[in-house]
């Protein structure tokens, strides 16, 4: 496996299209590359009320993120809006779990969910892990006490996505926002500019 810095990363990421990024040019580049975790130490930045979405890169075809989980931290059940996402585990543990809708939907978005299969928990190493919506809805939780960070690359980007409200039993469309851009903390002024 070749060493690379986070930029070679990036040369090849704006290479590809959307075209290339449904091939398997991403699975078979993460399988012979590997990017050093201080790569990310620039963009990752904890969170208090909630994971941290902090926004790497980002074109017409992609966007890559550094996800930080404190604990206790998770995601709401999620779908990926139809777009592929590869995952690396930087630090410490996440679990995924699966759910399905069961029973009948009632006014066209109220369901009651059922987990799908057993939940599975990853530690940090080398290895990416892929999710797309034929996996499912799904949500993502730190799975330890110890901080965790994974790096996660959209094809294409996802600025909104459908979450479950548990209490509801519904779901909603969200708009998917950054905690930090380019290593900045998000702010109005830096929003303008894009
Ligand atoms: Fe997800």
């Amino acid at each position: 496996m070749k060493s690379i810095s986070l930029n070679q990363f990036l040369d090849f990421l704006n290479q590809q299209t959307s075209t290339s990024f449904k091939t398997d040019i991403v699975d078979n580049f993460l399988k012979n590359h590997k990017i050093d975790h201080e790569e990310f130490l620039p963009y990752t930045f904890f969170r208090e009320e909630t994971y941290g979405r902090n926004l790497v890169a980002k074109n017409d075809f992609f966007e890559l993120l550094v996800l930080t989980w404190l604990p206790e931290q998770r995601t709401p059940i999620h779908d990926h809006a139809d777009q592929r996402c590869w995952m690396l585990l930087e630090l410490g543990s996440l679990t995924f779990k699966n759910y399905e809708p069961v029973g009948s939907i009632i006014d066209g978005k109220k369901y009651q969910l059922k987990p799908l299969g057993k939940a599975e928990t990853i530690k940090a190493g080398n290895q990416s892990v892929y999710i797309d919506d034929s996996l499912g809805l799904h949500s993502i939780a730190n799975a330890s006490r110890k901080p965790a960070i994974s790096v996660h690359l959209y094809a294409g980007p996802v600025p909104k996505c459908r979450i479950y409200n548990e209490t509801l039993k519904s779901f909603e469309t969200v708009e998917l926002e950054y905690f930090t851009f380019s290593g900045n903390t998000w702010n109005e002024d830096i929003q303008e500019l894009h």
